[in-house]
């Protein structure tokens, strides 16, 4: 059986999340998102999703954010003008030292989620020729990333609307970067290289690099009588509308609604967050007047701007930080898959000319 896209197709058996698109509902483990994250911080959730315990493992958290000389040397030999996420590849390739490959899987995992944020704000800060930061002990995992890109220790609401979107984007299923993980691992590769595979697929637009579109998006608007000409233009070119739609959500994506109520009360009066509000609900309309039947609503990248835009960070960043939360399900789901492993192998229909 072909389905393009592998739609619909269920290619793993997982305990680490479930996602139900009919009724709007994501579980980590079992337990609705929504509710698990108002009272849990990253350390906490990234334990529970990798082991099932919610005994935070800050202190190897806190070990990994100390990034080893040869990795700082190499960010700072870097070209000046790459992407974040490209960079994020290659730092974490250079993880893959004989000594690090010897830490268990688990160990590998906890220390390139710490590290994760460290290269992101190394870097963004020698691209604004800045020197990097030393992380502050007292600072849990969200405060700290915070503080190394700006230096500043950020507001509890600043900690809050952050930690609130890492919550809510640590995992979500066989989505595309987590399944190229865990395709990586089944050929039993390592941790490290799992995370480049998962990095490389989350850089697209229509995964990981939505957010800054939706920006884009509302720049060309400008207002709310720009927003039906931008949408109805775009649609006859055929062109998709960032921040809506999603492979496996048919109504709205829960993720949304938390950050939507997180933007309006840490935003208050805002142009901006009036616009995209206006503009969710008649682009919702126009996409059910112009694609009717495909259940197109907003998903976590509309809201997701919005956070990052109220907190301040580049939109260069928005990418990197979507993937300072994903690492998490991208490590559950690479020791899930070598717990059982079989090597990823479908088929494929050959469909071209033969020759005799
Ligand atoms: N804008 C316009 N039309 C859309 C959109 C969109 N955002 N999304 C889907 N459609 C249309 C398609 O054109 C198609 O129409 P057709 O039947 O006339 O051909 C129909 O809806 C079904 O689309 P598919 O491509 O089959 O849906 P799929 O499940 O493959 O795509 C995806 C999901 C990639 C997320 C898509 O909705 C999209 O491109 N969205 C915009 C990019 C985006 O926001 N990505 C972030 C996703 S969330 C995340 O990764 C964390």
């Amino acid at each position: 059986m072909f389905q393009k896209g592998l739609k619909d197709v269920v290619a793993v058996h997982t305990k680490i999340a479930s996602v139900d698109g009919e009724k709007g509902e994501l579980r980590y483990r079992g337990e609705l998102v929504d509710k698990i994250v108002s009272n849990a911080t990253f350390e906490q959730l990234s334990t529970y999703l990798w082991t099932g315990t919610k005994e935070p493992v800050s202190l190897l958290l806190k070990e990994g954010r100390e990034l080893p000389e040869h990795v700082s040397k190499l960010l700072l030999n870097l070209p000046i003008n790459l992407q974040v996420m490209d960079v994020l590849k290659v730092a974490v390739s250079a993880y893959g030292t004989p000594s690090f490959l010897q830490k268990s899987q688990y160990e590998q995992s906890v220390i390139l989620t710490a590290a994760l944020p460290v290269i992101v704000a190394f870097y963004y800060r020698r691209q604004q020729d800045l020197e990097p930061l030393a992380s502050q002990e007292n600072l849990g995992h969200t405060a700290n990333f915070l503080y190394l890109l700006t230096g500043i220790s950020p507001t509890p609401a600043q900690v809050e609307a952050l930690e609130t979107y890492l919550l809510l984007t640590m995992e979500h299923g066989l989505n595309a970067s987590t399944f190229a993980a865990r395709v990586t691992i089944s050929t039993e590769s390592d941790i490290p290289s799992a995370i480049v595979s998962a990095l490389g697929t989350m850089k697209g637009p229509l995964h990981g690099g939505a957010p800054s579109g939706v920006l884009a998006l509302l720049d060309e608007m400008k207002s709310p009588e720009g927003v039906r000409p931008v949408i109805e233009e775009k649609l006859a070119r055929g062109e998709r509308i960032m921040g809506f739609g999603h492979r496996i959500y048919k109504t709205e994506d829960p993720r949304s609604i938390v950050l939507r109520e997180k933007c309006l009360s840490l935003q208050g009066k805002d142009a901006w967050l009036d616009l995209a509000t206006y503009a969710e609900k008649e682009i919702i309309h126009l996409l059910n007047e112009h694609k009717p039947g495909r259940k197109l609503y907003t998903n976590v990248e509309f809201y997701a701007a919005a956070i990052m835009r109220a907190i301040n960070l580049d939109p260069t960043l928005f990418t990197p930080t979507f993937s300072v939360a994903r690492i998490v399900g991208w490590t559950a789901h690479a020791m899930e898959q070598a717990e059982d492993n079989t090597i990823f192998r479908p088929q494929s229909v050959y469909i071209g000319k033969t020759f005799v």
